[in-house]
């Protein structure tokens, strides 16, 4: 009777582990996208769509670049350290000379870190992409497969997926690699109801083969725990950075400006009130003593994008771009060496988020003697 009460139990609890784990099997798919006239997020649409009929898996349009188009201008624009953070991503595009689009390749062209760390490896990726006559695109569609690979994510193709609903007395943008539109052959609105239809198709099938394979790949929980246990208000205890006191305008301006998710900080090196090293690099001014200056500027522009967020530097997305300024001799070339000052301490307290574009140059003189001045750029919650 014992040995019965004991299988029972075991059979018992482990029907409840499966049933909790079932509930919990959920999965976040980012269908990023390029598009210049809309068709590609028209098929974004359609996917979502498909991939929402699982009531387990959400999926969410982002684009690789910010647009002017009045359609487009609303669609948030995708990090590139946040791909590693999503379950699947469907990866959507125009068809650009048998291609990918120009603005798709140069964001592929910026994920060399997630490709040497292994980020994306063993993550579920699919293609779709809007072409004009459909000339070339399954070269396209293969194009985008081939970078996706080096990525060493998984490749989930359409198939022949509902090829017996769609009207085939038009053409229309159906292949094995993904959906197309064709969206110059407008005897139809395009893209075309069946093209709509293969999208949501392939929505669906996207969002089955990812909730399948959902963590089967360590690469994907770690980075998603590093992204989320980094505090960077406490990083910056542990690192024994002191942020300084705000300085204050001395003028008409305030210290930093907000548009939209983006903010716009512009220092020199005052420290307690006074400029710290101020003169020319070459004269009065050594290399030391202008990465000092530099390092205390980007100090301060730090101290007024923590005011900027609240208070919470997590709330911190990336720093999009530094300009760095150094009053220096004519014959002066090596502002890039100085510049690395404020580099290096924006990777160190905000890590991935801090890389950044960047910009040096030199200047004859300087707002109140400073040897440095920055611009700086974020991206913030
Ligand atoms: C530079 C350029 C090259 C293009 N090359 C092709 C092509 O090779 N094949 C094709 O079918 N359409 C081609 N097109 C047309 C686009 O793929 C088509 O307009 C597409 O629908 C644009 O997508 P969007 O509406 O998302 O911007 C090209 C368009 C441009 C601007």
């Amino acid at each position: 009777m014992n040995k019965i009460g004991n299988f029972l139990s075991v059979v018992f609890l482990l029907l409840t582990t499966f049933t909790v784990m079932a509930q919990e099997r959920t999965a976040n798919i980012l269908i990023l996208i390029h598009s210049d006239n809309g068709g590609t997020y028209e098929l974004a649409k359609e996917l979502a769509k498909g991939i929402e009929t699982n009531k387990n898996v959400h999926a969410v349009i982002k684009q690789v670049k910010a647009s002017s188009n009045p359609k487009l201008k609303i669609i948030p624009v995708a990090s590139i350290d946040e791909l590693a953070n999503y379950d699947g991503i469907a990866f959507g595009s125009p068809v650009y000379f048998g291609n990918i689009s120009t603005g798709m390749s140069e964001f592929l062209a910026k994920t060399v870190n997630l490709w040497t760390n292994h980020t994306l490896e063993g993550k579920p990726a699919t293609v779709f992409m809007s072409a004009g006559s459909g000339a070339g695109k399954e070269l396209a569609l293969q194009a985008f497969w081939n970078s996706l690979a080096v990525h060493g994510m998984v490749l989930v193709s359409n198939g022949i997926r509902g090829y017996e609903n769609i009207d085939k007395t038009i053409p229309q943008g159906n292949s094995v690699l993904g959906t197309t539109s064709l969206a110059s052959l407008k005897n139809v609105e395009r893209p075309s109801k069946s093209e709509r239809y293969l999208a949501e198709l392939q929505g669906k099938n996207f969002a089955k083969t990812t909730l399948a394979l959902k963590g089967t790949f360590d690469n994907t929980e770690k980075m998603q725990q590093t992204e989320k246990t980094v505090d960077i208000n406490e990083a910056l205890k542990q690192k024994n950075i002191v942020l300084p006191n705000l300085p204050k305008p001395v003028g008409n301006y305030e210290l930093f400006s907000r548009s939209g998710n983006l903010v716009f900080i512009n220092q020199v090196s005052l420290k307690d009130g006074k400029v710290l090293n101020p003169g020319k690099v070459g004269v009065n001014v050594t290399e030391e003593q202008a990465k000092e200056a530099t390092k205390q500027t980007m100090l301060n522009i730090i101290a007024i994008l923590k005011e900027a967020v609240g208070g919470d530097l997590n709330k911190v997305k990336k720093c999009v771009q530094l300009i760095g300024v150094f009053n220096t001799t004519d014959n002066y070339t090596q502002h890039a060496l100085l510049m690395n000052a404020a580099s290096d301490l924006t990777v160190e307290i905000f890590g991935e988020k801090g890389k950044h574009t960047r910009n040096t140059q030199g200047a004859y003189s300087l707002p109140v003697g400073s040897s440095v001045s920055i611009q700086a750029i974020f991206e913030v919650e």
